[in-house]
């Protein structure tokens, strides 16, 4: 059985996600608040990254230190609105490498179809973070991590803000290797597969397109 999920409960993520609910936020806020909460789960989403000891000159003395062991990393964002998410993922983790994935859902099927992935070459060594706000049917990040598993990678974590059990369990079910990071577990889904109450079409919050 996979591990529980995640939920932050953390006072900044709540926050920053009731703003982003708000019908009234505009997009340059939007975008912003996505970037910062995307910091906020990769602070948690990394706290199990190995490290090494090190000795540390100070101007005191010697210091017995803790550092990153050097593992390889990756973030994945799941177009669009993955993209959101990158930036502040990789004020963290600024050596990571950025791979795309471009999936859609057929808005009447509600079926994932990918349309672009464009991974790093060494993606099989590295540890993968794939990033989609929305976590709805979970269509489109099983679909998106089948893909980057076909191209060999297989420590890979999901990072989403907004997410409801239909897409936590199918995620849970079709890849139970995978941890999952959110911000908030919503009610459901409505008949369209938007998220109730979640806030609307990410994507297009993010970009303006609507
Ligand atoms: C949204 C969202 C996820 C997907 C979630 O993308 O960013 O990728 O829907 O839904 P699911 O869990 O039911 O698959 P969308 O299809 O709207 O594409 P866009 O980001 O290009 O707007
Ligand atoms: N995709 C979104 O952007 N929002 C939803 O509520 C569901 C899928």
């Amino acid at each position: 059985m996979s591990k529980a999920p995640m939920i932050l409960d953390h006072p900044l993520v709540q926050h920053k996600i009731s703003l982003l609910r708000n019908k009234n936020t505009g997009t340059k806020e939007f975008k912003e608040l996505v970037g910062e909460i995307a910091t906020l789960l990769c602070y948690e989403a990394t706290r199990d990254l190995p490290t090494k000891e090190v000795e540390v000159e100070t101007p005191m003395g010697v210091a017995r230190c803790n550092v990153l062991a050097g593992r390889k990393l990756a973030l994945v964002p799941i177009l669009r609105a993955g993209l959101g998410m990158v930036d502040g993922m990789l004020t963290l983790l600024p050596a990571a490498k950025v791979g795309h994935i471009g999936m859609y859902r057929n808005e009447e099927t509600l079926e994932p179809v990918e349309y672009y992935c464009k991974l790093p070459s060494d993606i099989a060594e590295r540890d993968v973070f794939v990033l989609d706000p929305m976590l709805a049917t979970g269509g489109s990040a099983c679909d998106a991590i089948t893909q980057i598993k076909k191209r060999g990678a297989r420590s890979i974590k999901f990072l989403g803000i907004v997410a409801v059990p239909e897409g936590i369990n199918k995620l849970r079910e079709m890849h139970p290797d995978v941890d999952i990071y959110v911000g908030a577990l919503d009610e459901g889904l409505n008949d369209i597969g938007y998220i109730v109450p979640g806030l609307g079409d990410a994507g297009d919050r993010i970009f303006g397109t609507k």
